[in-house]
């Protein structure tokens, strides 16, 4: 059984979020053949065997009644430390924000990195090998090309362009592995990502120029239209793919958040190398 458990009998789990082994469950039902009858017959058994054990102890997960992308911000602001969220839990490590002292070769890594992961995000969701990814193909929220556009101007600026190093080398296969074999793990990194990024992301980049550029606003915090508007968007197709999800599935989304952090946490921090 997965290890996130409902308000009802354990709140405390969110207050600490360790989170133990990342168990796979033992359905993947996003890989089942749509013509597959009989799968789909076991599908149904399972979600109505689901449907009656929840009725029965009538639990309720944090943030359940808006919708799944409500569940996974919830266990996310938890995992933030307290000086980088009002909703942070965690103890800080290291200096806050406010005391960085970033040099251009420490964010030039970190912007060479993200462009990893963000290239491989968009080329997973292009790809589809889920039907489901197909949905987050452009949602607006891209940042490959911004990224593309910044690292160009860094070297028109006469600096050196790293290559990429190891965070985001080990971010963006173990990303390509978790998109083959297990979607809601991999659906919790795309959240994580793209939602992070246009929120504690953008402060940062915001400090970061202000220290280091000029003011200069890359393109990497650039959205064309409304971001707010973009985010909606893809929150509502999040919400409408985890409706197909057990709650077990649900559940290994939800703890695979603090891979997320672990991973994006050690791209952040090549900005202060
Ligand atoms: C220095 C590092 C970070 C800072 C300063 C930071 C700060 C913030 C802030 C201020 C918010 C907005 C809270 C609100 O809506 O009231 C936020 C939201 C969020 N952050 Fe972070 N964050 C950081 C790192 C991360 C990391 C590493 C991840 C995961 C990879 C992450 C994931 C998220 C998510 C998913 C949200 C919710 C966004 C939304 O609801 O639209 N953050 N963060």
């Amino acid at each position: 059984m997965a290890s996130i458990t409902p308000i009802s009998n354990s709140q405390s789990l969110f207050n600490k979020p360790q989170i133990p082994t990342l168990k796979k469950p033992k359905l993947q039902l996003l890989s089942l053949p749509i013509s597959n009858f009989s799968s789909k017959k076991a599908r149904m058994v399972v979600v109505s065997a689901t449907t009656a054990a929840e009725k029965s102890s009538n639990k309720r997960y944090p943030g359940e009644s808006k919708g799944f992308v409500e569940e996974m911000r919830f266990v996310a602001m938890k995992l933030h430390t307290k000086d980088q969220a009002k909703e942070g839990e965690k103890e800080s490590q290291g200096p806050p924000m406010a005391k960085w002292e970033p040099k251009i070769e420490g964010y030039l890594k970190f912007l060479v990195d993200s462009k990893l992961v963000f290239d491989t995000l968009e080329r997973i969701v292009h790809k589809a090998a889920f039907p489901e990814y197909a949905n987050f193909k452009n949602t607006g929220l891209e940042r490959s090309e911004s990224l593309a556009k910044d690292l160009e101007w860094f070297k028109e600026q006469g600096h050196a362009i790293p290559e990429a190093s190891s965070p985001g080398i080990s971010y963006s296969k173990y990303l390509e592995e978790l998109s083959e074999n297990d979607p809601q793990a991999f659906i919790c990194h795309f959240y994580n990502t793209y939602f992070a990024h246009s929120a504690g992301g953008r402060m940062i980049g915001r400090k970061v120029a202000q220290m280091i550029l000029n003011g200069k606003e890359l393109e990497f915090y650039k959205w064309d239209g409304d971001l707010s508007q973009l985010l909606q968007n893809v929150r509502e197709k999040l919400n409408r793919v985890a409706e197909s999800w057990t709650r077990e599935e649900k559940n290994h989304c939800l703890e695979e958040t603090e891979k997320s952090f672990k991973y994006s946490g050690d791209i952040l921090r090549l900005i202060l190398s």
